[in-house]
């Protein structure tokens, strides 16, 4: 048994050091949260106990990050006396137990136990579950196009070809592999997604083709890699064309024998899933370019699914509203809202160059704004990006928030004061993240988090 504990108490750390070490389980020791983040990035863990209050970012955005990385380590979170009330949003938020300050380490190690047991029985059950999030994930659409598309998803998904799919960002890209997957037969296989741009480039491959122990520094355990955590399920390949080129080498070969390594280990592993990928990037001219492997441009490239622009349908617009107004109510706890006329046909009008992604975006803002009941033309932004004017950002740096509404999650509020951040700065990231006093990593993960890419254009 292998666990993390990230404390930045000295004497916690070594008291534990020798207890833990006399039951027999193993431990790592980090004293900050980025340190934990680094562990946690690096290897997998049968068990994490998290400090609350930790110098920096503290174990409650531990918690959060490892929840948005699908890092499944159950969670111990240690809180001191009189702050219950953070241990109970920590429980909300996924931890799965905690101690007060001071505890008795024996009570740790039954906690210990109990929680690897209850996490191997979950693994046993997740394989199978991990498959697609059901309803949710629907692939709306009516018109000629998409019905095209169904088809095209049916008779790929009798086969085990493997797919690109390509479109303009928010089109549907992981909705459409997630279901060919779905319509497949090993849908009860895990469907695993990968967001080639979002992995550090130092740790894709490990990422990818796993690692043994010792493969390299910071390498405590063994890591299964993607491929093989895939087993027969589908590998999503998010956002290839982000893949470095040494890396691409490697996907070629792997395509090629059908086989992977791990980092440091010394047997092959039949790859047997299927790959999907994806990308908004013009492969074809990345090649001419030479930025994009010909040859494993055309492994990846065996079946083609293009995606259209949503203003290439506006069509089914309605369908899409009703569908999203449903998942994002459903999603926020409320009623499904009307939509009245004047509201749809303001929906129609538009050109959504961020496709599916802004029109829900846009909904979202919608049902916050609106009373509840139903949604008006009022409540409805076509261009929420550009409605503030360059002179009032030059003269207040600061950030205001109008007409939020008083009661909102935290998370919505960190999401909008990105989204007006960005807005504010025309899609720089780099002044956006000093407007809000953050790291220009910090915004591009939040960015991703919540799904803000189309906010903007980057700077050059
Ligand atoms: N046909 C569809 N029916 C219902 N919802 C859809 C459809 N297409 C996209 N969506 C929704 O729109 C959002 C964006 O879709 P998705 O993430 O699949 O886009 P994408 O093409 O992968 O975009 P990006 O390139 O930005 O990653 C998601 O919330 C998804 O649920
Ligand atoms: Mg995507």
């Amino acid at each position: 048994m292998s666990v993390l504990i990230v404390d930045d108490e000295r004497n916690i750390r070594s008291s534990l050091k020798k207890y833990l070490s006399l039951e027999g389980i193993e431990a790592e020791y980090a004293e900050t949260g980025e340190a934990a983040l680094a562990y946690l990035e690096r290897a997998s863990f049968d068990a994490v106990l998290l400090d609350l209050k930790l110098p920096g970012i503290n174990g409650q955005d531990v918690l959060e990050w490892m929840q948005r990385r699908g890092i499944r380590s159950p969670v111990i979170m240690i809180s001191a006396h009189g702050q219950i009330a953070d241990a109970v949003r920590a429980l909300k938020s996924g931890a799965k137990d905690y101690l007060v300050k001071p505890f008795d380490p024996a009570e740790l190690v039954i906690k210990l136990r109990s929680l690897l047991e209850n996490k191997r029985r979950e693994d046993m059950i997740e394989a199978g579950k991990r498959t697609c999030g059901a309803r949710e994930n629907a692939l709306i659409g009516n018109t000629e196009l998409m019905r095209r598309l169904s088809r095209q998803i049916d008779k790929i998904a009798s086969t085990d070809v493997t797919v690109l799919v390509t479109g303009e960002s928010g089109t549907g890209k992981e909705i459409v592999a997630r279901e060919i997957h779905a319509r497949s037969q090993n849908r009860d296989e895990p469907f695993v997604a990968v967001n080639i741009g979002g992995v550090h480039e130092g740790l894709m491959e490990s990422e990818l083709f796993g690692h043994e122990k010792g493969a390299f520094t910071g390498a405590v355990n063994r890591k299964p890699g993607l491929f093989e955590l895939a087993g027969r399920g589908c590998l999503f390949l998010d956002e290839i064309g982000e893949m470095p080129m040494p890396l691409q080498v490697k996907l070629l070969r792997v395509l090629q024998e059908r086989k992977i390594r791990r980092l440091g280990g010394m047997n092959d592993i039949p790859v047997n899933a299927r790959i999907v990928s994806a990308t908004n990037r013009d492969l074809e001219t990345m090649v001419r370019e030479g930025s994009f492997r010909e040859d494993l441009y055309y492994r990846l490239n065996v079946f083609r699914i293009e995606l259209p622009p949503l203003r290439e349908r506006l069509e089914d617009i309605p369908f899409l509203v009703d569908h999203l107004l449903n998942k994002l109510a459903s999603r926020m706890g409320r009623a499904v809202p009307v939509l009245d006329p004047q509201a749809a046909d303001k929906l129609r009008s538009y050109s959504y160059p961020g496709n599916i992604r802004e029109l829900e975006n846009m909904l979202e803002r919608g049902l916050i704004y609106s009373d509840g009941q139903s949604i008006t033309c009022e409540d409805i932004d076509l261009h929420a990006l550009k409605g503030m004017s360059p002179s009032e950002s030059s003269e207040s740096p600061e950030l205001k928030f109008h007409g939020l509404p008083s009661s909102r999650s935290l998370e919505y509020i960190e999401k909008e004061a990105v989204r007006e951040a960005l807005a504010r700065y025309q899609g720089n990231r780099t002044k956006a993240a000093e407007a809000l006093g953050i790291s220009r990593k910090t915004i591009l993960n939040k960015i991703k988090v919540y799904k803000l890419e189309n906010f903007g254009d980057e700077e050059s």
